[in-house]
């Protein structure tokens, strides 16, 4: 029996379209007619949804030229977002095949199949030349990968030197381990979470300066009250991706997280790093 985590695995269901596409329409949308604002609260599927995805561009400066890598894409939320504000290219790589195909449908459906393409791949081995991107950013991916190292060494050879690099990740805490099932993870064998300072260390170690670095507990705490309030008032939450994709698991995991986040056992970072020239 093998013993690799099947990362993968945790994030297929096999009817993920199907299901978005349900909920489209229980939302009162055509899902053959969706909007980039219909489909935001399902395809940013990271901690805060969109909102943490704008916060991540802040300051930023793109031009149409560049090409982007968005590593660990998913359904593609905030490759659609990057293309859409910035009208660059953006390239996305993900594990998931059906997080692929799905990412491409939805694309393809915006019309922005010209501006984005996504790859099936693994980030620590990426089918991308050396020094072929004008920035990089990555959101809650690397917590499924061990080696934080090669990760960002990867990501580091196919930057331009002097490149861009945004995380917003889930670190691990002073507060002990999470409880699992999380969105991320089953079970703490594929649950790989490394501390901030472990994090900077390790960036540091791969070819990037850091320039800021924050942790967003008390946004991410605010945004849990506020969905709460929607909710208790009767209305949908605003960000609904770790339901949709994870279906009858996603109570017990947002539980999981609420209660992480509350009691410091993993603490959201948002960094923003440059590759060294080099
Ligand atoms: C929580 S989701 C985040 C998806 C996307 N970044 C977003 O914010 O909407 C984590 C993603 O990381 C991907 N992933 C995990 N390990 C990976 C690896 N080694 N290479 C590429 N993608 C990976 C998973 O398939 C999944 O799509």
């Amino acid at each position: 029996m093998s013993t690799t985590p099947d990362i993968a695995g945790h994030y297929t269901s096999g009817d993920l379209l199907a299901r978005l596409e349900a909920r489209l329409r229980a939302d009162g949308i055509d899902p053959a007619r969706p909007t980039f604002e219909a489909l935001a609260p399902y395809d940013h599927f990271h901690g805060r949804g969109i909102e943490a995805t704008e916060e991540l561009v802040k300051g930023l400066e793109v031009s149409p030229t560049d090409h982007l890598l968005d590593v660990g894409s998913g359904i593609g939320g905030p490759a659609r977002y990057f293309a859409t504000r910035f009208d660059c290219r953006v390239s996305g790589i993900d594990l998931t095949a059906e997080f692929c195909e799905v990412a491409r449908h939805l694309t393809a459906r915006l019309g922005l199949s010209d501006h984005i393409s996504f790859e099936q791949g693994d980030a620590l081995a990426m089918p991308f030349n050396d020094a072929a991107f004008d920035g990089a950013y990555t959101m809650n991916v690397s917590m499924n990968i061990a080696d934080k190292r090669a990760f960002f060494r990867e990501i580091s050879r196919v930057l331009k030197p002097g490149a861009w690099f945004r995380l917003s990740e889930i670190a691990q805490g002073p507060g002990g381990a999470p409880d699992y099932p999380t969105p991320w993870a089953q079970t703490a064998a594929s649950s790989f979470l490394a501390t901030p300072a472990e994090t900077y260390a390790n960036l540091e170690a791969s070819g990037f300066t850091i320039e800021s670095h924050r942790e967003t507990t008390d946004a991410a705490l605010a945004y849990a009250a506020r969905s709460r309030a929607v909710v208790d008032a009767g209305g949908q939450p605003p960000h609904r991706a770790v339901m949709l994709v994870h279906g009858a698991l996603a109570e017990a995991a947002m539980a999981n997280t609420g209660r992480a986040l509350k009691e410091r056992r993993t603490v959201p970072i948002e960094l923003v790093c440059r590759k060294t020239s080099r």
